[in-house]
């Protein structure tokens, strides 16, 4: 059993967090269970950085753990709370403000045209036709993908894939955005424009990924294996023991 759980990193100052940018993600001694197997260990944590990793060796927990936050998965013990909103009672409302980008993104894009699947998620708020076209150009140009407004969603390279699915989640306006292994399977030029516009994002961001340059520079990173959090801290030191405990 590894248990080398590290002394946390203070939380970054609010100037270099984005001023308004603090919130507040809380586990209180949550557990997550599938047919009586435990996913999830009792996990107590508080996360207020803007911009936090999570690594681990596959099924160590990642996707779970990153799914309680906007509730598509609730625990089977404990609670989870974005900004006080309990993930299982205030469920649509913490949907609203955590976004995740699944691990597949193109299952994300609902409908054929990037530019209709991004409108699509701004249909029923009460908006004119002219305020939703506004929105989408403006993500669409925000994220560098104005050129693929009227292309064909299933034509789109990896990288503009998951763009597409990041614009389609961002224009929604939520505070956090949760990604689920973003790089994975780009090539390089591809990688490069993924990991320059979360570099650019100015949501508090959590980035669930196997590529460790994607995440070195982060405020903060957590390690899970086997469904635990066995180290928590700045990337260099995480990495190292992540290093260790993949080689076991
Ligand atoms: N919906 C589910 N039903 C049953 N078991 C699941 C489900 N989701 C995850 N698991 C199990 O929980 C463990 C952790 O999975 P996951 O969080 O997806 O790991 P990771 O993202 O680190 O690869 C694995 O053993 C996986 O098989
Ligand atoms: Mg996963």
């Amino acid at each position: 059993m590894i248990h080398f759980l590290s002394t946390k990193i203070h939380p970054i100052e609010p100037d270099i967090a984005g001023g308004d940018h603090r919130l507040d993600i809380r586990f209180a001694d949550c557990t997550v269970s599938f047919s009586g197997r435990i996913a999830l260990h009792s996990l107590t944590l508080s996360l207020t950085e803007r911009r936090i990793g999570i690594i681990g060796l596959n099924g160590s927990g990642k996707t779970t753990f990153a799914r309680l936050i906007n509730g598509l998965v609730k625990p089977t013990a404990g609670t989870v709370t974005v900004n006080g909103l309990d993930t299982v009672t205030d469920d649509k409302a913490v949907l609203g403000q955590a976004g995740f980008i699944f691990q597949n993104p193109q299952n994300q894009l609902i409908l054929p045209i990037v530019g209709d699947d991004i409108a699509f998620g701004l249909k029923n708020r009460g908006l004119s036709k002219a305020a939703i076209e506004a929105k989408t150009q403006a993500v669409l140009q925000r994220f560098g993908i104005a050129h693929l407004a009227r292309r064909r969603v299933h034509e789109l390279s990896g990288g503009e894939t998951q763009l597409a699915a990041m614009a389609s989640v961002v224009v929604t306006g939520p505070d956090i955005l949760i990604l689920d292994e973003p790089t994975n399977q780009l090539d390089l030029k591809n990688r490069k424009m993924v990991s320059e516009t979360i570099a650019s994002l100015e949501q508090q961001t959590l980035v669930i990924s196997h590529d460790l340059p994607l995440i070195d520079g982060f405020d903060r990173v957590l390690l899970f294996h086997e469904g635990r959090l066995v180290a928590d801290g700045a990337p260099d030191e995480v990495i190292r023991r992540y290093h260790k405990v993949a080689l076991c």
